[in-house]
This record gives C-alpha cells, structure tokens and sequence, in this order.
C-alpha cells in the first residue's frame, strides 16, 4: 500500500515509516524539515534496506500536494506533521493554528480530489486535560488548557465533521500519551532542538553532561512519591500501534495509545540511571504551571478491537534512548 507520512521525517513518524517498510508498504513521506533532518532518509534506509520516497515542502502547499497525489496512488494518509511545543503554543498561537489545523484542513481538502479518504491522525492525551480520574477512558470529557492542546481537539472535531457529512470516510484519531525510547538501532530518535521541554530528552541531555541536572518539577504531587505520574510508551510500540489502526481503518474511531501504567519522574531517573549505569543528577525544583497529578491510559479498546497493545518495558526504553544518544555524540 502506498501511504502518505505527513512529518514522517520527524520522531514518531521515522519510526512509523520503517514499519511500514518492514511489513510491505510503500511510505511516501512530506516534510517541511521545520524539525528535523535530512539525513533521516538515509537512516530509515539503512534500517529497511529500502529507501522512502521523500518530498521536502510543506503540507499547506496545495500543489505540491496535488502532484504528489498525481504522481503516487495513495491509498491512506497517515498525519503526523503539525507543531508540537506547549510553551511556544501560548506564546504563538496563531502559528499552531495555521499550521496544525489550516494544514489538516488542505490535506483533506486534497484527499477529497483525490478520492483518498482513509486517515489516521495523531492526537494526544493532552485533550483530556486534567482527568477526572486514572486510568483515561476514551470517553471521558475533553478539557484543553493550551493552544497546542485545543489544535488537538479542533482538528478530531473537524475530522469528526468530515466523517458525519461523509460517511465514506475512514478516520482513526490515535490519542498517544508519553512517547520515549528510540529505534534499537539507534540510529533514530528524539532528536530535541535547544533545551528539552519534556523529561526524557531532558535526561538523555543530563547524561550526555550537556545540561548540569535535572529540574524535578515538583515532589508533592498526589502520586507514590511526590512528582508527576505519567504512561510512557516505546515509540516502537506507538509505530505498531500506527500499523494496526492502518489495517483496522473502518469509519470513525477514537483510540488511546498508551500502556495503561504510570511511572513518576523518579522512577524513570532510577530506571534510566539502573539500565545504562549512569548517574543522572537531579534537583527538586517548583511544580510546573499546568502539569497535573498523574496521566495514564486505558488501553483496553485498542487490544480489543486493532488488537494491539504495548509490548516493550521501561527498561527498553530506557536502554534505546542511551544507545541513541551515544549515537548522537559519536556523530558530533
Ligand atoms: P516531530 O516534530 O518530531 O515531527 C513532526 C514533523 O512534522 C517534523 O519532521 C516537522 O519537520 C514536520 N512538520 C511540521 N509542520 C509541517 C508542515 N506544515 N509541513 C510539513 N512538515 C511539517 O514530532 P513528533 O513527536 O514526531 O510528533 C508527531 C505528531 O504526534 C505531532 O502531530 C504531535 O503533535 C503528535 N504528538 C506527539 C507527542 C509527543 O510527545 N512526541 C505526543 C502526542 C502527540
Ligand atoms: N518534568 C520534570 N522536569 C523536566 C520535564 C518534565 O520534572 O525537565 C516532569 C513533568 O512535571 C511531568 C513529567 O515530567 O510530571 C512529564 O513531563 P513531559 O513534559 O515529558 O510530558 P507531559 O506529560 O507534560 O506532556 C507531554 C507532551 C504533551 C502531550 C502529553 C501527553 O509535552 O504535548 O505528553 O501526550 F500532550
């Protein structure tokens, strides 16, 4: 099948790329490039021993679109390109807007000419925002806190839109919870510009000795130990998770991607610093605005119904990002 990877040269969608490639399918990647790098064709060609076609343009170019809609048969879209920061959300929102949700609305518009109507959309469990209760439901209520969260939010209602004035249309939002770890490879990864936002970049920078220590956001949350509880998921497993929707793709459907356990900000220091021997210094710090108890997913109607859950432990994860950014020193 031919799939069209929207930021599929980005983290999640360089992973989902080579498994597509590594179960038969064609991805057909447009990336603007606006976070992240060139090489990572190369990379994901070297892992599948197959090389993915790549355009490098931006999915707000309605031509680019067109043609390469024109010159490939796509037969699905999967949609990772957007931005992703909360910080620089609030800051400008009027760039998320345009770019997460003006460029969902051309993409469709796109695959409505082409009569391409199969797409899987990565949302996020920052829609649920503070949960009424753990483990999250898909049904729960939706509560946006930011601008990045409430793109999240209006581009499942516009798909939802879609769907209800076409029912020919086959949407799956995916709502993914913490994504770490790398390709075992450990050629790709989370590669994170400046100074990481999100913990386990965070850690991976401290252990390289490029930032001094841990700021530990708070230690008197309601959690076993005081700090924040979050659903880390491999981003392997997040990539099979994106094979599985593929293959399940039957109208409207809305599932968790996450492993259903939490793990605080101490226990993923303990692990990573257990798994790769590794000191990983850390100062307990000031909560974080918005940052909330604990957030883990129930995963159970992704294994019912697309048959998947998440296979790989905290310690793969952990183990990965290590290799990955050991990796990335080499090559500094
Ligand atoms: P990423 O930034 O690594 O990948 C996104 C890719 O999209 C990048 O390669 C970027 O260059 C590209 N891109 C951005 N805007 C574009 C545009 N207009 N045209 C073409 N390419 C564009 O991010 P990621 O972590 O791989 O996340 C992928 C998706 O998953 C995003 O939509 C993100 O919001 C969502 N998501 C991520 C997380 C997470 O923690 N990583 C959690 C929940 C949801
Ligand atoms: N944390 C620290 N120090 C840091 C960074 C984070 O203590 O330097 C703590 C946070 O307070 C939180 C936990 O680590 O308790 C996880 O924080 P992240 O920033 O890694 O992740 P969040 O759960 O806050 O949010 C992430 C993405 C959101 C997404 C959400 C769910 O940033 O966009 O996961 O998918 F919506």
């Amino acid at each position: 099948m031919n799939v069209l990877v929207t930021g599929g040269m980005g983290y999640i969608g360089s992973h989902t790329c080579v498994e597509l490639t590594n179960i038969g399918h064609n991805p057909i990647i447009i990336d603007n490039l606006s976070n992240s790098k060139p090489e990572v064709q190369d990379k994901i060609e070297k892992i599948t021993g197959k090389r993915p076609v790549f355009y490098e343009g931006d999915v707000a170019d309605k031509s680019l679109l067109n043609k390469i809609f024109t010159d490939n048969k796509i037969e699905a879209v999967i949609h990772f390109a957007g931005y992703k920061a909360v910080g620089e959300s609030v800051e400008k929102p009027l760039m998320y807007y345009r770019n997460n949700i003006g460029n969902t609305v051309a993409l469709c518009e796109v695959m409505t000419e082409f009569n391409c109507k199969n797409i899987i959309f990565s949302s996020s469990a920052t829609v649920y925002g503070a949960p009424k209760s753990v483990p999250i439901n898909e049904d729960f209520e939706l509560h946006c806190t930011n601008p990045y969260g409430r793109t999240k939010y209006m581009i499942e209602e516009i798909l939802r839109d879609l769907y209800i004035s076409d029912n020919t249309w086959n949407i799956t939002l995916l709502r993914y919870f913490n994504p770490i770890g790398a390709h075992d490879s450990g050629l790709i990864g989370e590669d994170p510009q400046g100074i990481p936002n999100n913990l386990m970049p965070y850690i991976m920078k401290v252990a390289l000795g490029e930032l001094p220590c841990l700021n530990v956001f708070g230690n008197d949350y309601n959690t076993h130990d005081g700090t924040g509880v979050r659903d880390y998921i491999h981003v392997v497993d997040l990539a099979k998770g994106h094979i599985k929707a593929l293959e399940n793709l039957n109208g409207m459907s809305v599932y968790n991607l996450g492993t259903g356990t939490g793990y605080s900000v101490l226990d993923l220091v303990k692990a990573f610093e257990k798994e790769n021997n590794i000191k990983v210094p850390y100062e307990i710090k000031g909560r974080r605005p918005g940052d909330i108890d604990s957030c883990f997913a129930n995963p159970d109607k992704a294994l019912k119904e697309l048959g998947w859950k998440a296979e790989l432990n905290v310690e793969q994860m952990c183990s990965s990002v290590w290799k990955y950014a050991q990796n990335y020193i080499n090559k500094k």
